[in-house]
């Protein structure tokens, strides 16, 4: 349980609820939701998803922070030390994987909303839905350009890694995240008014229930909503082992699951309006290309919307850096910590391992036949990522981490923590309720579900 000298710490509670905020808000809000509710069927998506946020995640959330701040480790420490001699240390070694893993394709899309930062900027994205449609195509097809752009967003990650934590992180979030709020509201209200938007507005806000027969929209609404705050697999843990004591752990987890959530909801109020404002568009059937094909339409149609596109995709761009910062640091922390690694030896050798995994998601978009569709499973390599991370470990690692609080480290216990000097909780008995039961069972249920679905 010793500080090292070389850990870092947040230098307020606001510094510490803009850098979890700045890894959970991403594309997992902008792109990734959007994606999932265009998939999953709407409103019945979005129902089930606002359940498992608040249910499931917003719990572990609170219970992640505590066990890093307890322990002042990384996960595969915090776990080890926290159960001596059990092989609980695994959960924390599984995010490790996972936080190369995600980065792995998470880098693939970012170099895409890099590169559209260009194309919406100079006017090289416009002209009729096809045409924007057969230039997301065209271009995501070359796996040379993505490939290079992954490499470029791996690189600039470790570059900013090597910063340091309170320099690198909390700088960059403070700035910009206030600025992609405003942005996503205007573009909103804008949305809203298109003529047709009604059609949008209404599959996104009124559920169809007869969705919930089909067991794929809680298991990726679950994946969704684990993702999207970067839970279940020691991230926030991470960041928490950086959190100071005097701080209140329950209204910071609040704060970044309502920012978050706030933000995610709000990419589908321009998406779908936009998406179903456009004639002989569907945007349920168009894949992780939605928001690079709906987007560049709105801001076509736009006075100064080469502006307004150049700013958006260029936040995203941001947003997205924020989050790969924090999927580096899972591993880059481990290393130092467990095999006693410099800190630049360590983003070096990941960021170099995580650089081989992304060529695959790079090149499975039309450029390499076997990428794209994978033999006998008939979906491409970076959908395949994200059914194996999202919708698989991260839930996994959630599921274990709730049932490490609620059985091997004791609700007591981490209620301590939560409560330490005396910070406001609300409701323990209901967390402790939720940790030890709900969280486990509900995602249990949901796995196993989603197996024998698979049978
Ligand atoms: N939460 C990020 C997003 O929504 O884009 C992605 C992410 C970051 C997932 C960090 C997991 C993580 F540990």
């Amino acid at each position: 349980m010793s500080t090292t000298p070389s850990r870092g710490m947040w230098s307020s509670r606001t510094g510490f609820i803009l850098a979890a905020a700045g890894s959970a808000v991403g594309l997992g809000n902008i792109w990734g939701f959007p994606t999932q509710v265009g998939q999953g069927g709407g409103a019945a998506f979005v129902v089930v998803y606002l359940a498992c946020i608040f249910l499931i995640c917003a719990p572990i959330m609170a219970g992640e922070i505590a066990l890093g701040r307890r322990t002042r480790l990384s996960p595969v420490g915090s776990f080890a030390t926290l159960a001596p001699g059990g092989r609980w240390w695994l959960v924390g070694g599984l995010g490790v994987l996972a936080g190369a893993g995600i980065l792995s394709f998470y880098s693939v899309i970012a170099g895409w909303a890099v590169a559209y930062v260009w194309f919406t900027a100079t006017g090289a994205v416009t002209g009729t839905p096809d045409e924007i449609g057969r230039f997301f195509g065209e271009f995501t097809g070359n796996g040379l350009v993505s490939a290079a752009l992954a490499l470029f967003v791996i690189g600039t990650t470790a570059a900013v890694l090597l910063g340091g934590v309170r320099t690198g992180i909390e700088r960059v979030t403070k700035a910009l995240m206030p600025l992609l709020v405003l942005l996503l509201i205007a573009l909103a209200v804008r949305a809203v008014t298109l003529p047709g938007a009604g059609a949008g507005l209404a599959y996104y806000l009124s559920p169809d229930l007869s969705r919930l027969a089909d067991v794929t929209v809680f298991t990726s609404a679950l994946g969704q909503a684990f993702f999207s705050l970067s839970l279940g697999m020691g991230c926030i843990l991470t960041y928490g082992s950086y959190f100071s004591r005097r701080d209140g752990i329950a209204a910071s987890a609040l704060w970044i699951v309502a920012l978050d959530t706030s933000i995610a909801l709000l990419a589908g109020f321009i998406i779908f309006p936009v998406g179903f404002s456009i004639a002989g568009f569907d945007p349920t059937s168009s894949g992780p290309g939605l928001i690079f094909t709906v987007l560049p339409r709105l801001f076509a149609d736009l006075p100064g919307g080469q502006l307004f596109g150049g700013a958006f995709f260029l936040l995203l761009s941001v947003a997205a850096l924020t989050s790969t910062i924090s999927l580096l640091e899972v591993p880059v922390s481990h290393c130092v910590d467990a095999l006693g690694w410099s800190r630049a030896k360590a983003v070096g050798a990941v960021a170099g391992v995580v650089s081989v995994f992304a060529i695959p998601s790079a090149l499975g978009n039309g450029a390499v036949a076997v990428f794209t569709s994978v033999p006998g499973l008939g979906i491409g390599f970076l959908d395949l990522m994200v059914n194996a991370w999202n919708e698989f470990a991260l839930p996994v690692g959630g599921c274990l981490t709730a049932i490490f609080i609620g059985r091997i480290w004791g609700v007591e216990r981490a209620l301590e923590e939560l409560r330490a000097e005396g910070a406001w909780f609300p409701a323990p008995a209901l967390w402790a309720f939720l940790i030890s039961w709900i969280c486990p069972a509900a995602i249990a249920c949901i796995l196993i579900a989603t197996l024998a679905s698979m049978l």
